[in-house]
Protein backbone atom coordinates (compact mmCIF):
# COMPACT_ATOMS: atom_id res chain seq x y z
CA UNK A 1 0.00 0.00 0.00
CA UNK A 2 2.26 2.29 1.37
CA UNK A 3 4.76 1.74 -2.37
CA UNK A 4 1.19 2.77 -4.03
CA UNK A 5 0.97 6.09 -2.72
CA UNK A 6 3.14 8.16 -4.91
CA UNK A 7 2.74 6.62 -7.96
CA UNK A 8 -0.62 7.44 -7.17
CA UNK A 9 0.21 10.92 -6.50
CA UNK A 10 1.83 11.10 -9.88
CA UNK A 11 -0.34 9.53 -12.05
CA UNK A 12 -3.06 12.26 -10.96
CA UNK A 13 -0.56 14.73 -11.46
CA UNK A 14 -0.11 14.20 -15.62
CA UNK A 15 -1.95 13.42 -18.20
CA UNK A 16 -2.54 12.18 -21.85
CA UNK A 17 -4.56 14.12 -24.16
CA UNK A 18 -5.83 13.85 -28.00
CA UNK A 19 -6.54 16.76 -30.03
CA UNK A 20 -7.02 16.82 -33.52
CA UNK A 21 -7.33 20.10 -36.10
CA UNK A 22 -9.97 20.32 -38.53
CA UNK A 23 -10.57 22.86 -41.44
CA UNK A 24 -10.62 22.82 -45.17
CA UNK A 25 -7.30 22.56 -47.12
CA UNK A 26 -4.41 25.16 -46.77
CA UNK A 27 -6.50 27.25 -44.18
CA UNK A 28 -3.13 27.13 -41.92
CA UNK A 29 -3.56 24.07 -39.39
CA UNK A 30 0.08 22.40 -39.74
CA UNK A 31 1.27 25.60 -40.21
CA UNK A 32 -0.46 26.72 -36.34
CA UNK A 33 0.70 23.54 -35.12
CA UNK A 34 4.26 23.69 -36.42
CA UNK A 35 4.41 27.42 -35.05
CA UNK A 36 3.73 26.45 -31.72
CA UNK A 37 5.69 23.10 -31.52
CA UNK A 38 8.77 24.35 -33.67
CA UNK A 39 8.17 28.36 -33.25
CA UNK A 40 8.96 28.69 -36.87
CA UNK A 41 6.58 29.36 -39.97
CA UNK A 42 6.46 27.54 -43.83
CA UNK A 43 5.65 30.09 -46.34
CA UNK A 44 5.39 27.15 -48.86
CA UNK A 45 2.30 25.05 -49.12
CA UNK A 46 2.81 21.39 -48.28
CA UNK A 47 -0.62 19.88 -47.87
CA UNK A 48 -0.72 17.16 -45.50
CA UNK A 49 -1.14 13.57 -46.69
CA UNK A 50 -3.67 11.84 -44.72
CA UNK A 51 -2.62 12.69 -41.26
CA UNK A 52 0.36 14.23 -39.61
CA UNK A 53 1.04 12.58 -35.83
CA UNK A 54 3.12 14.56 -33.33
CA UNK A 55 3.73 14.83 -29.83
CA UNK A 56 4.35 17.38 -27.35
CA UNK A 57 4.49 18.26 -23.63
CA UNK A 58 3.18 20.91 -21.54
CA UNK A 59 2.71 22.11 -18.22
CA UNK A 60 -0.89 23.09 -17.11
CA UNK A 61 -0.42 24.51 -13.26
CA UNK A 62 0.73 21.21 -11.44
CA UNK A 63 -0.01 18.56 -14.16
CA UNK A 64 2.00 17.46 -17.18
CA UNK A 65 0.09 16.74 -19.85
CA UNK A 66 1.62 15.02 -22.86
CA UNK A 67 -0.57 16.40 -26.09
CA UNK A 68 -0.67 13.60 -28.98
CA UNK A 69 -1.73 15.51 -31.96
CA UNK A 70 -3.30 14.58 -35.18
CA UNK A 71 -3.07 17.09 -37.65
CA UNK A 72 -5.89 16.12 -40.35
CA UNK A 73 -5.68 16.85 -44.08
CA UNK A 74 -8.00 18.99 -44.89
CA UNK A 75 -8.50 17.67 -48.71
CA UNK A 76 -11.99 15.89 -49.55
CA UNK A 77 -9.36 13.03 -51.15
CA UNK A 78 -8.54 11.74 -47.61
CA UNK A 79 -11.72 11.62 -45.85
CA UNK A 80 -11.14 7.62 -45.73
CA UNK A 81 -8.05 8.20 -44.12
CA UNK A 82 -8.87 10.73 -41.46
CA UNK A 83 -12.45 9.63 -40.43
CA UNK A 84 -10.52 6.52 -38.65
CA UNK A 85 -9.15 9.42 -36.03
CA UNK A 86 -11.64 11.35 -34.53
CA UNK A 87 -12.80 8.87 -32.01
CA UNK A 88 -11.46 9.43 -28.18
CA UNK A 89 -10.33 13.44 -29.12
CA UNK A 90 -10.74 15.94 -26.27
CA UNK A 91 -9.83 18.40 -27.95
CA UNK A 92 -10.36 20.25 -31.68
CA UNK A 93 -8.96 22.92 -33.27
CA UNK A 94 -11.35 24.04 -36.06
CA UNK A 95 -9.29 26.28 -38.31
CA UNK A 96 -10.66 28.65 -41.17
CA UNK A 97 -8.78 31.35 -43.08
CA UNK A 98 -10.26 35.24 -42.45
CA UNK A 99 -9.79 35.57 -45.83
CA UNK A 100 -11.36 32.75 -47.61
CA UNK A 101 -15.75 32.52 -46.65
CA UNK A 102 -16.23 29.47 -48.01
CA UNK A 103 -13.69 28.35 -45.42
CA UNK A 104 -15.44 29.83 -42.66
CA UNK A 105 -18.76 28.61 -44.02
CA UNK A 106 -17.10 25.13 -44.07
CA UNK A 107 -17.22 24.55 -39.87
CA UNK A 108 -20.61 23.49 -39.95
CA UNK A 109 -19.57 20.39 -42.42
CA UNK A 110 -16.36 20.18 -40.46
CA UNK A 111 -18.63 19.48 -37.06
CA UNK A 112 -21.09 17.07 -39.23
CA UNK A 113 -18.07 14.75 -40.74
CA UNK A 114 -16.79 14.64 -37.03
CA UNK A 115 -19.85 13.71 -35.19
CA UNK A 116 -21.28 11.32 -38.31
CA UNK A 117 -17.37 9.25 -37.68
CA UNK A 118 -17.98 9.33 -34.20
CA UNK A 119 -21.37 7.92 -33.98
CA UNK A 120 -23.67 7.38 -31.53
CA UNK A 121 -20.75 7.39 -28.60
CA UNK A 122 -20.59 11.05 -30.04
CA UNK A 123 -20.65 13.36 -27.07
CA UNK A 124 -19.64 16.84 -27.73
CA UNK A 125 -19.74 18.17 -24.70
CA UNK A 126 -16.75 16.55 -23.57
CA UNK A 127 -14.51 17.87 -26.06
CA UNK A 128 -13.14 21.25 -25.83
CA UNK A 129 -13.59 23.08 -29.32
CA UNK A 130 -11.22 25.97 -30.34
CA UNK A 131 -12.30 28.28 -33.48
CA UNK A 132 -9.07 29.63 -34.88
CA UNK A 133 -9.57 32.77 -36.78
CA UNK A 134 -6.31 32.12 -39.06
CA UNK A 135 -4.30 34.40 -41.30
CA UNK A 136 -5.37 37.69 -39.37
CA UNK A 137 -1.74 39.44 -40.74
CA UNK A 138 -3.29 39.45 -44.22
CA UNK A 139 -5.82 42.62 -43.37
CA UNK A 140 -6.41 43.71 -46.65
CA UNK A 141 -8.14 40.25 -48.02
CA UNK A 142 -9.73 39.96 -44.95
CA UNK A 143 -13.29 39.26 -45.64
CA UNK A 144 -15.00 37.21 -42.39
CA UNK A 145 -14.61 39.97 -39.68
CA UNK A 146 -13.98 39.29 -36.08
CA UNK A 147 -17.64 39.53 -34.51
CA UNK A 148 -18.91 37.01 -37.18
CA UNK A 149 -16.67 34.57 -36.38
CA UNK A 150 -16.74 34.75 -32.78
CA UNK A 151 -20.59 34.71 -32.94
CA UNK A 152 -20.34 31.69 -34.48
CA UNK A 153 -17.98 29.95 -31.76
CA UNK A 154 -19.29 31.10 -28.27
CA UNK A 155 -22.72 30.61 -29.46
CA UNK A 156 -21.63 26.82 -29.71
CA UNK A 157 -19.54 26.91 -26.27
CA UNK A 158 -16.77 27.53 -28.28
CA UNK A 159 -13.28 29.35 -28.09
CA UNK A 160 -12.78 31.66 -29.88
CA UNK A 161 -9.17 32.84 -31.25
CA UNK A 162 -7.52 35.56 -33.85
CA UNK A 163 -4.47 33.86 -35.05
CA UNK A 164 -1.27 34.21 -37.53
CA UNK A 165 0.76 31.00 -37.90
CA UNK A 166 2.65 33.40 -39.89
CA UNK A 167 3.59 36.26 -37.33
CA UNK A 168 2.84 33.62 -34.44
CA UNK A 169 -0.08 36.40 -33.14
CA UNK A 170 -2.76 34.62 -30.80
CA UNK A 171 -0.83 31.22 -31.44
CA UNK A 172 0.59 30.65 -27.52
CA UNK A 173 -2.58 32.72 -26.05
CA UNK A 174 -4.75 29.89 -27.78
CA UNK A 175 -2.97 26.40 -27.30
CA UNK A 176 -2.74 27.94 -23.58
CA UNK A 177 -6.34 28.01 -22.93
CA UNK A 178 -7.05 24.91 -25.31
CA UNK A 179 -4.57 22.72 -22.30
CA UNK A 180 -6.06 24.88 -19.81
CA UNK A 181 -9.85 23.95 -20.75
CA UNK A 182 -9.19 20.38 -21.79
CA UNK A 183 -7.41 19.97 -18.03
CA UNK A 184 -10.33 21.73 -16.34
CA UNK A 185 -12.56 19.24 -18.20
CA UNK A 186 -10.68 16.28 -17.01
CA UNK A 187 -10.60 17.66 -13.53
CA UNK A 188 -14.34 17.95 -14.08
CA UNK A 189 -14.91 14.61 -14.61
CA UNK A 190 -15.06 14.87 -18.40
CA UNK A 191 -17.29 17.63 -18.88
CA UNK A 192 -16.26 20.78 -20.60
CA UNK A 193 -17.03 23.25 -17.18
CA UNK A 194 -20.66 24.81 -17.36
CA UNK A 195 -19.32 28.56 -17.76
CA UNK A 196 -17.89 27.85 -20.77
CA UNK A 197 -20.75 26.65 -22.48
CA UNK A 198 -23.54 29.29 -21.18
CA UNK A 199 -22.94 32.46 -22.98
CA UNK A 200 -26.49 34.13 -22.57
CA UNK A 201 -27.83 33.57 -26.06
CA UNK A 202 -29.08 30.59 -28.00
CA UNK A 203 -27.60 29.31 -31.05
CA UNK A 204 -30.89 29.53 -32.65
CA UNK A 205 -29.85 34.19 -32.27
CA UNK A 206 -26.50 33.67 -33.19
CA UNK A 207 -27.02 31.91 -36.48
CA UNK A 208 -29.85 34.09 -37.35
CA UNK A 209 -27.75 37.14 -36.96
CA UNK A 210 -24.97 35.23 -39.29
CA UNK A 211 -27.98 34.50 -42.03
CA UNK A 212 -29.14 38.18 -41.88
CA UNK A 213 -25.58 39.48 -42.02
CA UNK A 214 -25.45 36.92 -44.80
CA UNK A 215 -28.56 38.06 -46.90
CA UNK A 216 -28.61 38.79 -50.22
CA UNK A 217 -31.96 41.50 -50.20
CA UNK A 218 -34.98 42.32 -47.70
CA UNK A 219 -37.08 39.34 -49.23
CA UNK A 220 -34.05 37.13 -47.99
CA UNK A 221 -33.37 38.85 -44.87
CA UNK A 222 -36.83 38.29 -43.81
CA UNK A 223 -37.27 34.31 -44.91
CA UNK A 224 -40.00 34.92 -47.11
CA UNK A 225 -39.99 34.51 -51.13
CA UNK A 226 -40.28 37.47 -53.35
CA UNK A 227 -43.70 38.35 -53.65
CA UNK A 228 -44.76 37.47 -50.61
CA UNK A 229 -48.11 39.17 -49.09
CA UNK A 230 -47.60 41.84 -46.28
CA UNK A 231 -49.59 38.98 -43.97
CA UNK A 232 -46.30 37.55 -44.83
CA UNK A 233 -43.59 40.05 -44.00
CA UNK A 234 -45.54 41.10 -41.11
CA UNK A 235 -45.45 37.36 -39.61
CA UNK A 236 -41.85 36.58 -40.40
CA UNK A 237 -40.79 40.18 -39.40
CA UNK A 238 -42.68 39.79 -36.16
CA UNK A 239 -40.71 36.44 -35.50
CA UNK A 240 -37.50 37.56 -35.74
CA UNK A 241 -38.22 40.60 -33.79
CA UNK A 242 -39.17 38.49 -30.84
CA UNK A 243 -35.81 36.60 -31.40
CA UNK A 244 -33.48 39.58 -31.70
CA UNK A 245 -34.89 42.21 -29.83
CA UNK A 246 -32.22 43.83 -28.41
CA UNK A 247 -34.06 43.96 -24.61
CA UNK A 248 -34.02 39.86 -24.88
CA UNK A 249 -31.13 39.38 -27.45
CA UNK A 250 -27.37 39.79 -26.01
CA UNK A 251 -25.88 38.03 -28.99
CA UNK A 252 -23.10 40.45 -30.48
CA UNK A 253 -24.37 42.04 -32.97
CA UNK A 254 -28.25 41.60 -32.11
CA UNK A 255 -29.01 45.49 -32.44
CA UNK A 256 -27.67 45.94 -35.81
CA UNK A 257 -29.53 42.49 -37.37
CA UNK A 258 -32.73 43.94 -35.18
CA UNK A 259 -32.58 47.15 -37.10
CA UNK A 260 -31.71 45.79 -40.27
CA UNK A 261 -34.59 43.82 -40.17
CA UNK A 262 -36.98 46.72 -39.44
CA UNK A 263 -35.66 47.97 -42.29
CA UNK A 264 -36.56 45.62 -44.42
CA UNK A 265 -39.67 45.80 -43.03
CA UNK A 266 -40.59 48.81 -44.07
CA UNK A 267 -38.79 48.50 -47.46
CA UNK A 268 -40.89 45.48 -48.40
CA UNK A 269 -43.95 47.20 -47.49
CA UNK A 270 -43.75 50.07 -49.23
CA UNK A 271 -43.75 48.59 -52.63
CA UNK A 272 -46.76 46.01 -51.18
CA UNK A 273 -50.14 46.95 -52.05
P1 LIG B 1 -4.00 20.83 -45.52
O1 LIG B 1 -2.91 20.07 -44.87
O2 LIG B 1 -4.02 20.68 -47.01
O3 LIG B 1 -5.34 20.54 -44.93
O4 LIG B 1 -3.70 22.43 -45.28
P2 LIG B 1 -3.38 23.16 -43.90
O5 LIG B 1 -4.66 23.69 -43.34
O6 LIG B 1 -2.57 22.32 -43.02
O7 LIG B 1 -2.55 24.43 -44.40
P3 LIG B 1 -0.99 24.74 -44.17
O8 LIG B 1 -0.70 24.90 -42.73
O9 LIG B 1 -0.19 23.78 -44.92
O10 LIG B 1 -0.90 26.20 -44.82
C1 LIG B 1 -1.40 26.49 -46.13
C2 LIG B 1 -0.75 27.72 -46.70
O11 LIG B 1 -1.12 28.88 -45.97
C3 LIG B 1 0.80 27.68 -46.67
O12 LIG B 1 1.29 28.27 -47.85
C4 LIG B 1 1.14 28.54 -45.45
O13 LIG B 1 2.39 29.14 -45.57
C5 LIG B 1 0.01 29.56 -45.46
N1 LIG B 1 -0.32 30.05 -44.11
C6 LIG B 1 -0.65 29.31 -43.04
N2 LIG B 1 -0.95 30.09 -41.98
C7 LIG B 1 -0.77 31.36 -42.40
C8 LIG B 1 -0.92 32.63 -41.76
O14 LIG B 1 -1.28 32.77 -40.58
N3 LIG B 1 -0.66 33.73 -42.53
C9 LIG B 1 -0.29 33.65 -43.83
N4 LIG B 1 -0.04 34.78 -44.48
N5 LIG B 1 -0.15 32.46 -44.47
C10 LIG B 1 -0.39 31.33 -43.76
MG1 LIG C 1 -1.86 20.42 -43.19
Amino acid sequence: METNAPKRRDSKKSLRVKVISLGNAEVGKSCIIKRYCEKRFVPKYLATIGIDYGVTKVQVRDREIKVNIFDMAGHPFFYEVRNEFYKDSQGVLLVYDVGLRESFDALDSWLGEMKQEMGSQANMDSIVFIVCANKVDLTKRRVVDEGEGRLWAESRGFHYFETSAQSGEGINEMFQAFFSSITDMCENGGKRPVSEVSVGFTKEQADTIRRIRNSKDSWDMLGVKPGATREEVNKAYRKLAVLLHPDKCVAPGSEDAFKAVVNARTSLLKNIK
